[in-house]
């Protein structure tokens, strides 16, 4: 995980009022003209953007139409930390890296780095606020850049909605406990609400995995066989804060035990494709965490 200093900022900033400036009947979406292909290579490009997932066809038409293309040479400065902003960017092509002067030093620390299909420059817009870090190209890139009105418009309230609802709950997740504010946000956008009724099957072992979970409230339990020939016995129980599901993605193989709800649980779950995004840097805990499971395995 890159080196962290100090906790990410004003992730729990609550959104700025409505004013006249926000009113949605005052909504002209803005229209920068550009080929099918032009618009195709977009919508494939923001598919994967977890701030967009709550769009519907016609919104995320909006967020295309209003987007406008840029090219980036070598170590152009994209996004200067203290700035003003007002656009949010999604990376088209190349590669950009994150970078930011925590206080009492003079080098900046490199936070992260942006591939096709991510976005970034987002926090100025949901929480007016300056630039909280630097971004540069690393090579020639090219992005597209969202307006400040039309994000106001289709995405803002919903993603900010979503990353305050999982606030205090991520901070009770103790395998998350090593990332910054920043980056709990940036995960809960991703999340998925899942509901089960106390006695339901979460997961059944030998099915394929396709996400991991997190247990928001309630109580679940994992079951397995470990002698050959005996029925399956409990082997771990989860309460709040708790997650299960993982070895599936992180092994690819199959469910590796049966997972049950013994009370009425709520879930937030990470598909295949967030897991190996946002808890890469995780990998090493997660793998760690695994061998308490060793006792248990039938071979
Ligand atoms: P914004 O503040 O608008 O501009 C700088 C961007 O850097 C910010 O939005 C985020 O998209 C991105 N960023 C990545 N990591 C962090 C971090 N740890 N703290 C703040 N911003 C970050
Ligand atoms: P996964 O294999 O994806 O699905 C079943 C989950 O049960 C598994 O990930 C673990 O999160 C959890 N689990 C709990 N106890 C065990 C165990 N003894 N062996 C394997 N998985 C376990």
């Amino acid at each position: 995980m890159a080196k962290k200093k100090n906790k990410g900022p004003r992730a729990s900033v609550s959104a700025e009022s409505f004013g006249t400036f926000n009113k949605k009947a005052d909504f002209k979406p803005r229209i920068v003209p550009k080929s099918e292909e032009a618009t195709e290579t977009i919508l494939d490009k923001i598919k994967n953007v977890f701030m967009f997932s709550g769009l519907d066809e016609k919104e995320l038409r909006i967020v295309v139409d209003a987007m406008e293309e840029r090219s980036c040479f070598k170590k152009e400065v994209v996004i200067k930390e203290g700035d003003d902003g007002d656009c949010l960017y999604v990376v088209g092509s190349g590669t950009l890296s994150c970078t930011k002067i925590f206080k009492g030093d003079t080098e900046p620390t490199i936070l992260k780095h942006y591939e096709p299909g991510e976005a970034f420059g987002e926090l100025a817009l949901l929480y007016n606020c300056p630039r909280a870090a630097t971004i540069f190209s690393d090579g020639e890139s090219t992005l597209f850049g969202l307006d400040r009105n039309t994000f106001n418009h289709i995405v803002k309230d919903a993603a900010i909605r979503k990353r305050e609802k999982y606030e205090g709950f991520m901070k009770q997740v103790p395998l998350l406990e090593e990332m910054d504010d920043y980056e709990r946000s940036q995960i809960s956008e991703a999340f998925k609400d899942a509901k089960f009724s106390a006695g339901q099957q979460i997961i059944k072992e030998g099915d394929e995995g396709k996400e991991m979970f997190f247990l928001v409230e309630g109580e679940a339990f994992a079951t397995k066989a470990i002698e050959e020939g005996k029925p399956a016995q409990e082997v771990k129980s989860y309460k709040t804060g708790d997650y299960f599901g993982e070895l599936a993605l992180l092994r690819g193989e199959p469910r590796a035990a049966n997972v049950m709800a013994r009370t009425e649980c709520t879930c937030v779950t990470l598909d295949r494709h967030a897991f190996k995004r946002m808890l890469g840097p995780l990998d090493e805990i997660l793998k760690r965490n695994q061998d308490l499971y060793i006792k248990y395995k039938k071979d």
